[in-house]
């Protein structure tokens, strides 16, 4: 009764929306639409590499990562050509119109963390959306935040990378100018964006793709002249000159407030990742806005615990995990915002000692008891891609364009998705977002901040040698999968494919319910666990992708691509020789 009154509301939001923006999205269709049910993980996931190793979303992206290793690229010369390259082969969530980050672990020395998050355009104000139709913040032009994407590639490229710009472009260009044949799993994702995909500009690129079948071609000429100018001119092409304007002249003309000021003043933040310890290991992840911070706190709390002798998925140990869950979101949503507008007081949330306080708290039986508010409702996609060098250098990237597909706008001529980033901010006090997160007032828009993101792109270091390199998708799901995975290898010694493929849950504390994916917990123990308070319901799709890679004891690679994600793949560096034959 409760979800069909919340779609009720979904769906008369969509209707006034109608009225307010042209050539609006209907969200309720989007939000109702599944990925198709999934083929059970393979026996062994794992790709093996003795030199490079790259994992993606996106098959033809991998490759393209794989090539520029065997052409002598170093990680984040791949990492900056597959940004570019999935921006192209996986329209859902790789952009040039959103933002993300990137952890760059090199072989010697310290790690950095690329921030290149969206920002709120400088007209905007923490009262945007109150009086705007419900849905302004997800779907149309007003749901859009200046783009980072092609400011953070272009810095990690000039900083980091060795090649030059034209060449790790180059592949990307090829892919949108010749077209790359869609996959089964390349065409569900497209299904589920249908809606988004019929409008204005988006339809004349993917409404032709004959019915998207598998084995069609899928050819992106704007995009493909988009990508050339900014091989020509980088950074400069994409905000200052063109581009922008189209974005800008689109976005006024239907409702939106982007400004040429905001591309000609957006800039990146780069900085000290935030670093962890968990059981001896090193957990190198996403400082604030970024979702790092609780990943750690909830690493704290449950380091205090004997997980290995209680056992995987006992009743006990998923008290406590759900317990750490908890305390993560309630910190994440009363302090966490970003830190160019507020203070967060990350020593004392970061400390093992206030974990420890944390834990007295936790009762030792009975769930943490919490009011109760709407089902968890999850939407959208995003994309992570972890590569590794055979130097060892290592680079981790999330970045998104938050739903599938975006605000489902694209400006004339530009060929790419804009994000609606806008919606990760607490748009309204005590409303939750599209991933149920009810988020405080150190989130509140402001002109130029960046919303809040669950976003973690995540390398672990044990005893100063690389370990894993991890992240994943999922909205607020980010978090607790990243923090699953890293524990099902460490406390639970699960290979590395079966630590990123085994069933997951996810707990925020608000909402109440408890999501589980299927199998992911026994009949009895959920018997057990509703006995102490909790409440569970199954969820069947979108459940991140886990695109991980892990060096075992031997110095080699292991590469997982996430069974939940069928059009990515785990890739080796080839021969040269191999990638030098076109
Ligand atoms: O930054 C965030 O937390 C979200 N915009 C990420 C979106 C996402 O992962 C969607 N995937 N289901």
């Amino acid at each position: 009764m409760r979800l069909l009154s919340f779609l009720g509301l979904l769906v008369g939001g969509t209707f006034s929306l109608a009225i307010a923006v042209k050539s609006q999205v209907n969200p309720s269709s989007i939000d109702v639409f599944q990925m198709p049910e999934l083929p059970p993980p393979p026996e062994d996931g794992r790709i093996l590499s003795e030199k490079g190793l790259v994992v993606s979303t996106q098959r033809q992206a991998s490759e393209v990562g794989a090539k520029i290793l065997a052409q002598g690229g170093n990680a984040v010369d791949a990492a900056v050509a597959i940004g570019y390259a999935l921006a192209v082969t996986e329209p859902c969530c790789g952009n040039l119109g959103g933002g993300g980050f990137m952890l760059i672990q090199p072989a010697q020395g310290k790690p950095t963390f690329i921030n290149f998050r969206e920002k709120a355009p400088l007209a905007a104000h923490k009262e945007l959306y109150l009086k705007q139709p419900r849905g302004a913040s997800r779907n149309g032009y007003l749901a859009v935040a200046t783009p980072g994407t092609v400011k953070g590639l272009e810095a990690a490229l000039t900083q980091y990378g060795t090649l030059e710009r034209a060449q790790v472009i180059a592949p990307a260009i090829t892919l949108a100018e010749k077209g790359f044949v869609l996959s089964q799993g390349d065409v569900a994702i497209l299904r589920v964006g249908r809606e988004r995909l019929l409008q204005p500009n988006i339809a004349e690129i993917f409404g032709t793709v004959k019915g998207q079948r598998a084995g069609d071609t899928l050819v992106q000429k704007d995009l493909a002249q988009t990508l050339k100018k900014i091989a020509q001119g980088g950074e400069k092409a994409f905000y200052q000159g063109e581009i922008a304007e189209n974005i800008v002249k689109a976005s006024k003309a239907e409702g939106g407030i982007l400004s040429l000021a905001d591309f000609t003043q957006y800039t990146i933040r780069q900085e000290k990742p935030l670093i962890c310890t968990y059981r001896g290991y090193e957990v190198i992840t996403a400082p604030p806005p970024g979702g790092g911070l609780p990943l750690c706190q909830m690493l704290n709390i449950l380091e205090g615990y004997p997980l290995e002798e209680t056992g995987f998925r006992t009743p006990q140990a998923l008290h406590w995990f759900l317990s750490a869950m908890f305390y993560g979101y309630r910190d994440r949503n009363l302090y966490l915002g970003d830190p160019d507008f507020v203070s967060i007081p990350s020593e004392k949330l970061l400390s093992k000692s206030y974990a420890a306080q944390l834990r007295t708290k936790i009762p030792n039986y009975f769930a943490i008891r919490v009011k109760n508010t709407l089902p968890t409702k999850l939407d959208g996609q995003t994309t992570h891609y972890s590569v590794v060098d055979r130097q060892g250098n290592a680079v981790a990237v999330t970045y998104t364009l938050n739903s599938y597909f975006g605000a489902g706008v694209m400006a004339p001529k530009t060929g790419f998705l804009l994000n609606n980033e806008m919606d990760d901010f607490t748009t309204k006090l005590g409303s939750p977002n599209q991933y149920g997160l009810s988020q405080g007032s150190a989130n509140l828009i402001e002109p130029g901040k960046r919303p809040l993101s669950s976003m973690s792109p995540t390398i672990v270091k044990h005893r100063g040698r690389l370990f894993l390199v991890t992240g994943t998708p999922g909205g607020s799901t980010i978090i607790t999968t990243i923090l699953q995975v890293i524990t099902n290898i460490i406390d639970y010694r699960l290979r590395v494919d079966q630590a990123v493929n085994s069933p997951r849950l996810h707990y925020q504390g608000e909402p109440r319910t408890v999501l589980i994916e299927k199998k992911a917990i026994s009949n009895q123990v959920r018997r057990d666990l509703e006995k102490r308070g909790y409440q569970f319901s199954e969820r069947l799709t979108n459940w991140g992708a886990a695109e991980t890679i892990l060096l075992n004891s031997k110095g080699v690679l292991e590469g997982v691509n996430d069974y939940r994600r069928p059009a990515g793949a785990a890739i080796a560096e080839p021969q040269l020789q191999k990638s030098l034959t076109r």
